[in-house]
C-alpha cells in the first residue's frame, strides 16, 4: 500500500462502525492521520486502537454531527491538534421514523433532517475555513442511492439524501477555483451492523433488497471507502460535484 497521504489529516463522521470505519482504515493505510467523530466513546476507541496497532494514527473525538456546537468544537480541535484539515468524509448520521408520508410526525422529520442533511452543511461549513487555510483539500458527503431514486419506505430520509446530493453539487461550484473538490458517493445496499440487524429480524430479506441490486450481493464497507479514499486523491484531481454510485448496478436498473 502506498502511503501517498502522509502528513495529511483525514475527518471521518461515523467512522466508529460501517462505512465509515472501513474509510477511517483506508486513509490511515494510505499514511493519512484519521479523525473520527461519533457519539459512542467505546465504538470510537476501538476503531482509533484497531488502527494504531496497525501503525497508523488517528483520535476519536466525542460528535455528533447534528448539533452545531458539537460540529464546531470538533474542528477546534484539529485546528489544536494538527492544524490542518486535508480530507473529510461526512458520513455519519441518524434518523428518526420512516413510513407513510400522512403518517411522519414532525419530530421524526427533523430528526431525520437534521441527522443526515443539516449535519453535512455543518460539517462542510466548519470544514472549508480550515481547508482553505492550508490550501485545499477534498470533501466527500456519503449520500445514497436513496438520493438519487424514490425509497417510499422512508421519503424523509430520501429527501435528506437527495439533498446531501443538492449541496454538495453547488458548494462544489463555490469552491471549484479554490483548490477545494467536492463530491458526494451514493451507496446501494452494504453490509453493515443496521443492515445486519435487519437480516437478523428478517432472514429472507436479503432476496428482496437484492432484487434492486443487480451484481446479486450486498456491497462490502471497504468498496464504498476505497472509492471515497479515490475521491479525496490527487487520482481523482479533475472530480468536482460528482454523486457518484457505488451500488452493484442498483441505480442503473
Ligand atoms: N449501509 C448501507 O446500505 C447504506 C447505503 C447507503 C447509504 N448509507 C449511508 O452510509 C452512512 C453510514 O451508514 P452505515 O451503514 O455504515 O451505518 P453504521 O454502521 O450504523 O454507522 C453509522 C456511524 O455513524 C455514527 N453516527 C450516527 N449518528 C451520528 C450522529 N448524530 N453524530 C455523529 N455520528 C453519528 C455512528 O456512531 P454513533 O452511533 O456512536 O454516533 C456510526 O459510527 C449513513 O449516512 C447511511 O445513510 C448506508
Amino acid at each position: 500500500m502506498t502511503k501517498d497521504m502522509e502528513n495529511k489529516v483525514a475527518l471521518v463522521t461515523g467512522g466508529s462502525s460501517g462505512i465509515g470505519r472501513a474509510t477511517a482504515v483506508a486513509f490511515a493505510a494510505r499514511g493519512a492521520t484519521v479523525v473520527i467523530a461519533s457519539r459512542a466513546r467505546e465504538r470510537g476507541e476501538q476503531v482509533v486502537a484497531e488502527i494504531e496497532a496497525a501503525g497508523g494514527k488517528a483520535l476519536w473525538v466525542q460528535t455528533d454531527v447534528s448539533q452545531a456546537a458539537q460540529v464546531a468544537a470538533l474542528i477546534q480541535t484539529i485546528t489544536d491538534t494538527y492544524g490542518r484539515l486535508d480530507y473529510a468524509f461526512n458520513n455519519g448520521g441518524s434518523g428518526g421514523k420512516g413510513g407513510w408520508i400522512a403518517d411522519i410526525q414532525e419530530e421524526d422529520w427533523d430528526a431525520t433532517i437534521d441527522g443526515f442533511l443539516k449535519s453535512v452543511w455543518l460539517c462542510m461549513k466548519h470544514e472549508i475555513p480550515l481547508m482553505l487555510k492550508g490550501g485545499g483539500g477534498a470533501i466527500v458527503n456519503n449520500s445514497s442511492v436513496d438520493g438519487l431514486r424514490a425509497f417510499p419506505w422512508d421519503p424523509v430520509y430520501s429527501a435528506a439524501k437527495h439533498g446531501v446530493i443538492g449541496l454538495t453539487k453547488s458548494a462544489a461550484l463555490q469552491y471549484a477555483t479554490q483548490g477545494i473538490r467536492i463530491n458526494a458517493v451514493c451507496p446501494g445496499w452494504i453490509r453493515t451492523p443496521p443492515i445486519e440487524d435487519l437480516l437478523q429480524r428478517d432472514p429472507g430479506a436479503d432476496k428482496n433488497l437484492l432484487l434492486h441490486q443487480p451484481i446479486g450481493r450486498f456491497g462490502k464497507p471497504e468498496e464504498v471507502a476505497e472509492t471515497v479514499v479515490w475521491l479525496c486523491s490527487d487520482a481523482a484531481s479533475l472530480l468536482l460535484g460528482v454523486a457518484l454510485p457505488v451500488d452493484g448496478g442498483y441505480t442503473a436498473l
